[in-house]
């Protein structure tokens, strides 16, 4: 593949290939000297319309230990401000001669826009409400390595379902890879299409959680509300936010994760963001693991190359 926009599209092999490509790019940041040659010659863009800590500082992590040229930009520091347009932008880096472009957009789509225009290969770091796959593929990666497999896992995805690109990446490919996928929130906080994606839809917490293996608790977005957030926060926090005493429904040795950046004491608790249960930073290591493998793999390596 030329791109990284989505999981939707990719194959449950395509998905293995990752997580497995992540395995050792996982000890790479383990060692004392992170760096190693293999994108040597190469070069990596970080194009950010949209504000990011993890996502943007760990491509370009992953891009260096891989020691890959790497340039970042944003909408405020780029022509972008002037007015240039995304195929403008787009096409201008790509006479650069660079190699991915990595980009972060507040359309739905803009990903795939941009990789029709440009012959670098796109890296869709989150569009929108549409799809955000490395950390679908990071969630997966946490997951996989803690309960080993996915076939008859159950995962709760807890929140505001229908403004979470996380969400949906977590879906497409958690279902593909044979997890049962749980959605709970409210009504007002669930997309019309959830039916046809394969999760099942609750509203009540406490049922949505029974026996789960893996809670993902989503941050509510309320950059994105269009009439205002419908229930209150503190509705909400008191319906849907996941506490300690949640954590007596959920199947033994279950995770709590988070995609970040987490809205402590609404969504969840203190004490479940850092209790026995979380992986939550341990996410963030594994996404350097996997922005490394997807960047290697993008650029033409080859998953059995590495453990060599
Ligand atoms: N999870 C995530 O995308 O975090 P950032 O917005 O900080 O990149």
């Amino acid at each position: 593949r030329k791109d990284l926009l989505g999981l939707r599209n990719l194959t449950a092999e395509e998905i293995k290939l990752v997580l497995d490509t992540a395995v050792p790019m996982k000890e790479i940041i383990g060692r004392k000297i992170k760096k190693t040659p293999t994108l040597r010659g190469r070069s990596v863009i970080t194009l950010f319309y949209e504000n990011s800590t993890r996502t943007r500082s760990s491509f370009d992590l992953a891009a260096k230990y891989l020691s890959a040229d790497t340039v970042g930009l944003t909408a405020s520091s780029s022509s972008v401000s002037k007015g240039e347009s995304l195929r403008d932008t787009g096409l201008t880096l790509n006479s650069m001669g660079v190699d991915v472009v990595v980009m972060r957009h507040p359309a739905s789509g803009a990903a795939e826009y941009l990789a029709g225009c440009i012959p670098a290969s796109v890296v869709n770091a989150g569009d929108g409400t549409h799809e955000h796959p490395t950390q679908g593929l990071l969630d997966m990666f946490t997951i996989r390595e803690k309960k080993g497999n996915f076939a008859g896992l159950k995962v709760a995805i807890v929140g505001d379902i229908l403004h979470s690109r996380v969400a949906r990446s977590n879906i497409w490919g958690l279902t593909k890879m044979g997890a049962e996928v749980r959605v709970v929130g409210p009504t007002t906080l669930m997309p019309p299409e959830i039916q046809q994606m394969g999760a099942k839809v609750y509203h009540k917490l406490d049922e949505a959680l029974e026996g789960v293996d893996v809670v993902n608790v989503l941050r509510i977005q309320l950059e994105r509300q269009q009439q205002g957030l419908f229930p209150s926060l503190r509705e909400y926090s008191r319906l849907f936010g996941v506490t300690q005493k949640h954590l007596g429904l959920l199947a033994k040795d279950a995770l709590i994760l988070h995609p970040g950046p987490m809205n402590r004491g609404v969504e969840i608790s203190p004490e479940v963001a850092y209790g026995n249960h979380s992986v939550i930073t341990e996410q963030v290591t594994n996404g350097v693991a996997i922005r490394m493998a997807v960047l290697y793999l993008l650029t033409g390596g080859e998953a059995n190359a590495l453990s060599n």
